[in-house]
């Protein structure tokens, strides 16, 4: 199998807003974060804003949207709100993702096959405003179908059960998340659809993710902001780089 290039990192900022709202202030500024990550090779950056404010702010979106001349992947969910506020923007892609106030992260996919009229119609406008729409989902037949039905042209396969197995010595379950996503890429792929991957990847497990010939862009957050505390971001950005690179034999 030839594997299709080089992989696009793009770069979820959340957690450094995380770090600046627990103490209500201005720093570490988000904004510095996207700034060197986009100086040192990210392809592009990721940002939720949720409904509940809890990381990233009305006014980080807005200054993100100044700032990068990379892409801006802003994360929402279907809600009207976040919707006229993707519309404002018009940032180069938008992904949907399921969001409910008590989780601590985004814990499953989007549930695309039983809101598939409903999700179709909120999509819509944002396609006609130009923005990419991915669609957050497991690696799951029934919603990859539907996420190609409703006219997404993007799906970021959800990543964390994989990793969640993996970092918790359950290897048989490991095994079996990591070829779902294996299968369900080509799936996505074969049906036209940009394949993306993300959430909860770390240094150990990216490599045979990265692997996958179809997958064209990874989005890692939490695992990178962290490291960067140790190494900072730039350091920690380069390794997963080249992480990403070697399991695609690019040198
Ligand atoms: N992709 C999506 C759709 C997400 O919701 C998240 C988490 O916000 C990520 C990627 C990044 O996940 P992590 O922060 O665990 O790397």
């Amino acid at each position: 199998m030839t594997y299709s290039g080089k992989l696009r990192l793009g770069v979820n900022i959340d957690h450094v807003a995380t770090v600046r709202n627990a103490r209500g202030g201005d720093t570490p500024d988000p904004l510095r974060a996207a700034r060197i990550a986009q100086e040192c090779g990210a392809d592009g950056i990721t940002a939720h804003l949720r409904e509940d404010r809890r990381h990233i702010s009305d006014a980080d979106i807005e200054g993100l949207m100044e700032i990068l001349t990379i892409p801006l992947n802003f994360e929402m969910a279907a809600t009207d709100e976040m919707q006229a506020i993707a519309l404002r923007h018009k940032p180069h892609a938008v992904c949907i993702v399921p969001e409910k106030r008590e989780e601590r992260t985004t814990e499953g996919g989007l549930e695309v096959a039983r809101e598939e009229n409903k999700l179709a119609h909120f999509i819509a406008p944002l396609r006609d405003a130009g923005c990419r729409v991915s669609i957050f989902i497991a690696a799951d037949l029934r919603q990859i179908e539907a996420a190609h039905r409703i006219g997404a042209q993007v799906v970021e396969l959800h990543s964390g059960a994989y990793c969640d197995a993996h970092h918790e010595g359950r290897f048989e379950d490991r095994d079996r998340e990591l070829a779902a996503l294996r299968e369900m890429s080509a799936v996505a792929h074969g049906l036209g659809l940009e394949v993306h991957v993300g959430h909860g990847l770390t240094y150990e497990t990216v490599q045979p993710v990265a692997a996958f010939p179809e997958p064209v862009e990874l989005n890692i957050g939490h695992f990178l902001i962290g490291e960067a505390i140790f190494r900072g971001l730039e350091p920690a950005m380069l390794e997963m780089r080249r992480l990403m690179d070697e399991a695609r034999g690019i040198t």
